[in-house]
């Protein structure tokens, strides 16, 4: 069985393929297996990250419905919001963007640097609701205001996961595979962070047209309930199978434990695998995703789920412009390697 997305409109964003490559330092620290990384933070758009392959798909259907105005929403420090906004300038579209104080990590620089600060040198309307105000409620408002000025308004949801935004990871795994093959390396699971659902369920999706067998597994870094989290991705899962009109249902397969306190709260394995992935290969993660994702990994292996040869793909899908808002977590923090 085969996807075709080539009929599908793509708007050109970012720098396609990214790399893939092994990590020999990591891998000689973890003691196996072999750790391999494909560099999505490097998609190119304002810092790059996983959120350029959706909103390539995404904004070229907001051309095609003739939209004025994208709609988006995000937490503060959203990498999401931050590349949309970046899209919609490249673009030339009206962008709002709904951002919620939703994570209670006191620092003051949380609320003025990192992705914040670059959603505030754009031109986007940026509009801040507290913890407890509804966003819901502001989309309704945001709707009835750029309607009555007669704009066209495409909404994003969340972590441009709609069916839409889904096929830039299908497409992804299709370029993995690609990369494999020439490569001459099989997988034996792929590894990354997940919170709204739409990369895992992409990856889930477009893996299967290479190999059957290879798991994905979607580190959650988004929520403290493990059961309402699988749910959220399934019920989403449902709704990109009757879009793209598929009748086989991916495998989801989860790994649960690495979000802390909750989506956005550091947490000490966070700061081992963000720092030791730095020293040992150069290469920055982030505090919300992909530190955590990363740190599910080291877990994973110290566990020995893995031989020594066994390969995993970690799925680098950005962030590290978030490292900036979470300075009191990081900063002149000891890893403890005893
Ligand atoms: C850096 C980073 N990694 C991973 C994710 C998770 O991707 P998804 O929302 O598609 O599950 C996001 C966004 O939510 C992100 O910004």
């Amino acid at each position: 069985m085969t996807l075709d997305l080539k009929p599908i409109a793509k708007l050109p964003l970012g720098h396609f393929p990214t790399p893939l490559e092994r990590l020999d330092r990591l891998s000689d620290f973890l003691g196996g297996p072999e750790i391999w990384i494909k560099r999505d933070d490097c998609t190119g758009l304002a810092f790059g990250g996983n959120k350029t392959r959706k909103l390539e798909y995404l904004l070229a259907d907001a051309r095609e419905k003739n939209a004025d105005a994208i709609i988006t929403f995000g937490a503060l420090q959203s990498n999401h919001v931050r590349q949309t906004i970046a899209a919609c300038a490249k673009a030339d579209i009206e962008c709002h963007a709904v951002l919620s104080d939703l994570v209670p990590f006191d620092d003051p620089v949380y609320r003025r640097s990192g992705n914040l600060l670059i959603d505030h040198m754009s031109k986007a309307h940026i509009h801040k609701l507290a913890a407890d105000q509804d966003a819901k409620q502001k989309l309704k408002h945001l709707l009835s205001e750029l309607q009555s000025q007669s704009k066209t308004v495409y909404v994003i949801p969340p972590g441009g996961s709609s069916p839409t935004g889904v096929l830039g990871y299908v497409s992804a795994a299709l370029e993995i595979g690609q990369q494999c093959e020439r490569q001459n390396i099989r997988f034996d699971a792929v590894v990354h962070a997940s919170a709204t659902g739409g990369t895992q369920i992409g990856l889930s999706i477009g893996c299967r047209f290479v190999s059957q067998e290879t798991p994905i597994l979607g580190v959650n870094v988004y929520s403290t309930d493990p059961a309402a989290f699988e749910e959220r991705i399934a019920n989403l899962t449902t709704e990109v199978m009757s879009e793209l009109k598929m009748e086989q249902r991916p495998a989801l397969q989860f790994v649960h434990g690495f979000v802390g306190d909750g989506y956005g709260m550091p947490t000490e394995a966070m700061k081992e695998a963000v720092l030791t992935t730095f020293q040992l290969e150069g290469i920055l993660l982030d505090p919300v995703y992909t530190g955590k994702a990363m740190a599910g990994l080291f877990d994973l292996c110290r566990k020995k789920l893995y031989s020594k040869s066994d390969k995993i793909l970690f799925v680098h899908t950005g962030g590290a412009p978030g490292l900036f808002a979470y300075e009191s977590a990081l900063m002149n923090h000891n890893i403890n390697r005893d």
